[in-house]
């Protein structure tokens, strides 16, 4: 360093009630380990130049040389930086016609089905500037923070022309999110069937698609794609460098484990339809079962199995889903609430599978999802006297302070 370069920002959260983190070694947590958290009280997290470099209790910190700034933690927990990995948070307009429908008894499928559902926020998406995707995207990036998530993964999906595809990729990576590409989420009106769209959307989007996404993803499922579209999509995208994500079994069992597991897929999310032979599968695999409660509970679905799945070892992380049709809501906190109410996974087993298991899906578990000295100083601060609070305040307002990269956060 020189002597004109500032030194890097120091900030000490000090005097914390609690602070709580998956346990800081090892991957992802399953098995034995699916809920093995620290918990250290009157506890100090140390950050600088946007990493933690120490955490632990108040009577183990060392006198401090230098400009450290502070911040009191007194009555408030630390919990990691949360990390949404299954939103589509790139779209434009609304479906509160089509919830008000399905309040008085239509079925997300019928409306599908009817043109409506996923194709009409198509075009809605369609019909905007990127200027505009990227105040979308980047307002709901600041309703996610607000609610703790530091990290999110956002799809595309709601372009499925070159274009609007691109455009939404770039628009999610502006707006500082984990870009997949959901180019087979439905078959767009202009081709007359599912081989013709992904004839289309892999000689013509794939190769720009692939240098602006992480990751790819297909919606393997009746009036969608089917297992062996979903097996040439898939397989073209791992072949650009893309790693793998499914939505399987939401309605119907539709053959998206195997298929999961045969092309070395990142995870398989949704799971509401999965029964005993796909959960003996999974379970033995690599492959993270992504939860996604909200989304379940905003269509009125039967809830995945969670318990049987962590029982049995599966890889489990939690996410919203947040998109405008099957589930309008940003909060990992609400989705805390309802995995400990409706699925049954305990407190601890829900904030691995809020940090270091989506983490590890996004494949960011080297610098996200601990709160342990070398990971990115993501932190979040519940203004409660007890961390459990995340799951325990039923849609409370539980998040007090954010700070991602050691800087705190103006939530608005
Ligand atoms: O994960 N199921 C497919 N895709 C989304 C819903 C998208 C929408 O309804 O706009 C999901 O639930
Ligand atoms: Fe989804």
């Amino acid at each position: 360093m020189t002597g004109a370069e500032a030194p890097p920002r120091r900030l000490l959260v000090r005097d914390l009630a609690q602070l709580v983190t998956p346990a800081p070694e090892g991957g992802p947590m399953r098995g034995a380990r699916a809920g093995d958290v620290t918990l250290v009280e009157d506890a100090y997290v140390l950050c600088e130049a946007g990493r933690i470099t120490a955490v632990g209790p108040m009577r183990e910190l060392g006198a401090l040389d230098g400009d450290v700034e502070e911040l009191d933690g007194s009555g408030r927990c630390a919990v990691p930086g949360l990390v949404d990995c299954h939103t589509h948070a790139c779209f434009v307009g609304d479906r509160v016609e089509e919830f008000a429908l399905r309040a008085r008894g239509a079925t997300y499928e019928e409306l599908h089905a009817a043109g409506g559902g996923i194709l009409s926020t198509v075009e809605a998406t369609r019909a905007a500037e990127e200027t505009t995707l990227v105040e979308a995207v980047s307002r709901h990036r600041d309703a996610m923070r607000r609610h703790g998530t530091t990290t999110f993964e956002a799809k595309s999906g709601y372009g499925l022309d070159r274009e609007t595809e691109l455009a939404s990729l770039r628009a999610i990576g502006a707006a500082g999110g984990v870009p997949t590409w959901l180019g087979a989420h439905a078959v767009p009106p202009e081709f007359r069937d599912a081989d013709a769209y992904l004839d289309f959307a892999l000689a013509e989007v794939l190769p720009d698609a692939a240098r602006l996404a992480a990751a790819a993803d297909v919606f393997l499922e009746r009036n969608a794609f089917d297992a062996t579209q979903a097996r040439r999509y898939l397989s073209a995208c791992r072949d650009a460098g893309l790693a793998l994500r499914l939505h399987g079994d939401q309605f119907t069992e539709s053959g998206a484990i195997p298929l999961a597991i045969e092309l070395g897929a990142r995870s398989v999310d949704h799971l509401e339809a999965t029964g005993d032979g796909g959960i003996d599968t999974l379970v033995r695999s690599d492959v993270t079962a992504v939860l996604l409660p909200a989304s379940a509970l905003f269509l009125s679905r039967p809830m995945p199995r969670a318990r049987d799945l962590l029982d049995r070892g599966a890889i489990v992380a939690l996410a919203t889903d947040f998109n405008p049709g099957s589930a309008y809501c940003e909060s990992l906190p609400l989705v805390a609430s309802l995995a400990a109410t409706q699925l049954r996974m305990g407190l601890e087993e829900i904030l691995c599978a809020l940090t270091v298991n989506p983490a590890h899906v996004l494949g960011c578990a080297d610098c996200k999802g601990r709160l342990a000295p070398g990971y990115d100083a993501d932190v979040v601060l519940l203004g409660e006297p007890d961390w459990r609070y995340l799951a325990y305040h039923l849609a409370g307002d539980v998040v007090e302070t954010v700070l991602l990269g050691g800087e705190p956060l103006t939530l608005g």
